[in-house]
């Protein structure tokens, strides 16, 4: 386990000297040895549970906090902080070789590191990151975020959630749904607005610790798939925070749930890049081993153009995901391609699903074998932080931003 702080360190030299679009190509050796651990991690742990996890729906308790020693749960926050301080390429890595073994596991890292540490780190205040990063590491604790509403998911500006001012506290009512790990998390990222008349711009980000009094949990949703994370309503009735657990300035709420996305989406397509990935694997040796009129299947053109169209969605998938991970680490603009990342990435792992189940047959519609299971879980991937339909629409508006006259 501790091979990842080997990387750690080994990254660190790298940095400025390696990174560069020639990554896209092969990896450095650092990045290399990050994968290989992961894979070696969800092969060992989480391949071997993920089918019994997801029929239980149990939280995978003992992986996480597995996950959290080998800094997997808090990848770029910096070593003062209690993080690895690694980069979002090492991130995108890890989130794809979890996720192969088991995605309800990759979404549990993902919340953590994307939703709940990633506006703490960039929007916190010295004081907050002590606060709401620091005392979690111990590798027990997750966090959320909770941004949707049953009235207003993809129309996220339209949350209603109010936050009014009583003396030194913010006191919050309303409901947020869908959140996931609701209910095995120790904080949340609230967004609530602040002044209902400024529409998106009256909406602000607080810091609630969980439990709390005022807030409740909703019951746990029984999920097409990504089963063994928990996603519930938050209930928010008079709930109480002191006016310093507003992150960022007030009215901020709206561009910090954005821009919180826009880095999600890279995490997100990592996962569905490993289901996809998971899928193709699951195929291409089921290929080799089962027999019909006397031959491998494999043999068969019908199932090798299946096998090329899935291997060729996971590659293209994968260098986009690549490509926003870098971009971001070189500080440069990455919305289209997290936006673009994503929305490959989902599509490939539902296609790839879909067709693993096709060449399994009938042992593809059954529990003994992973494909069912990719295949429900795949179908998430193109619903939160951002669906389909909201990638296109953030790819065409910065299309046609770039083709502006
Ligand atoms: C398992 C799970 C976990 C989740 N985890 C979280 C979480 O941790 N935190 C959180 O805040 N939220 C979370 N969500 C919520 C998720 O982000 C929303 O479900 C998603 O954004 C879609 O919103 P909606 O369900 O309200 O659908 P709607 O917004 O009602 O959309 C319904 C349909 O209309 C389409 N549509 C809507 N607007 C447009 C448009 N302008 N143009 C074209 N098509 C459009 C959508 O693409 C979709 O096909 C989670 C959801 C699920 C199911
Ligand atoms: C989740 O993130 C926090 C904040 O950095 C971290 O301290 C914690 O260890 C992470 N959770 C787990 C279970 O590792
Ligand atoms: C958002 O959803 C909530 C219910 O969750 C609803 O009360 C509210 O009216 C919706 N906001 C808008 C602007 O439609
Ligand atoms: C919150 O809702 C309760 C009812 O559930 C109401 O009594 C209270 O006045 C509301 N508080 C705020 C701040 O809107």
């Amino acid at each position: 386990m501790s091979l990842l702080f080997v990387c750690v360190t080994a990254l660190r030299v790298c940095v400025g000297g390696c990174r560069g679009l020639t990554q896209l190509a092969e990896l450095p050796e650092t990045h290399q040895i990050l994968r290989q651990t992961c894979r070696d991690y969800a092969d060992r742990e989480l391949t071997p549970v993920a089918a019994q996890l997801d029929k239980e729906h149990t939280y995978p308790r003992k992986q996480i906090q597995e996950l959290g020693a080998m800094g997997v749960m808090a990848m770029e926050v910096p070593e003062e902080l209690g993080g690895a301080g690694m980069d979002y390429l090492a991130y995108s890595l890890a989130m794809e070789e979890i996720s192969r073994g088991c995605a309800s596991t990759g979404v549990v890292v993902s919340v953590n590191n994307s939703l709940y540490i990633g506006p703490v780190l960039k929007f916190g205040s010295e004081k907050q990151k002590k606060e709401w990063i620091t005392p979690f590491t111990t590798g027990e604790k997750v966090g959320c975020f909770a941004l949707s509403e049953p009235g207003n998911g993809s129309d996220a500006g339209a949350a209603s959630t109010v936050a009014r001012l009583d003396g030194d506290e913010w006191v919050l009512n309303g409901t947020k749904a869908w959140i996931t790990n609701s209910w095995d998390a120790s904080a949340t990222v609230v967004f609530a607005t602040t002044d209902k008349s400024l529409k998106h711009k009256g909406i602000s980000a607080f810091l609630v610790p969980m439990p709390h009094p005022g807030l409740s949990l909703g019951k746990k949703e029984d999920k097409l798939g990504i089963r063994a994370s928990s996603t519930a309503n938050i209930i928010l009735e008079d709930c109480r925070v002191p006016v310093d657990n507003m992150l960022g300035p007030r009215g901020a709420g709206f561009k910090i749930a954005m821009q919180t996305l826009d880095s999600g989406r890279i995490g997100i397509a990592a996962q569905a890049l490993g289901i996809a990935q998971a899928s193709l694997d699951c195929a291409a040796d089921y290929a080799h081993k089962r027999k019909a009129f006397g031959a491998p299947i494999g043999k068969l053109q019908a199932v090798q153009f299946k096998l090329a169209d899935m291997a060729l969605a996971v590659e293209s998938a994968r260098l986009l995901t690549w490509k926003a991970a870098l971009l971001r680490d070189s500080k440069k603009p990455y919305i289209k391609e997290a936006a673009m990342a994503k929305l490959a990435a989902s599509e490939a792992a539902t296609l790839c699903a879909h067709q693993a189940i096709q060449i399994l047959g009938g042992m593809g519609y059954v529990t003994d074998m992973p494909a069912e299971r990719h295949y429900r879980d795949a179908r998430i991937t193109e619903i939160y932080e951002g669906t389909s339909e909201i990638q296109r629409l953030v790819i065409a508006g910065q299309v046609l931003k770039e083709y502006q006259l």
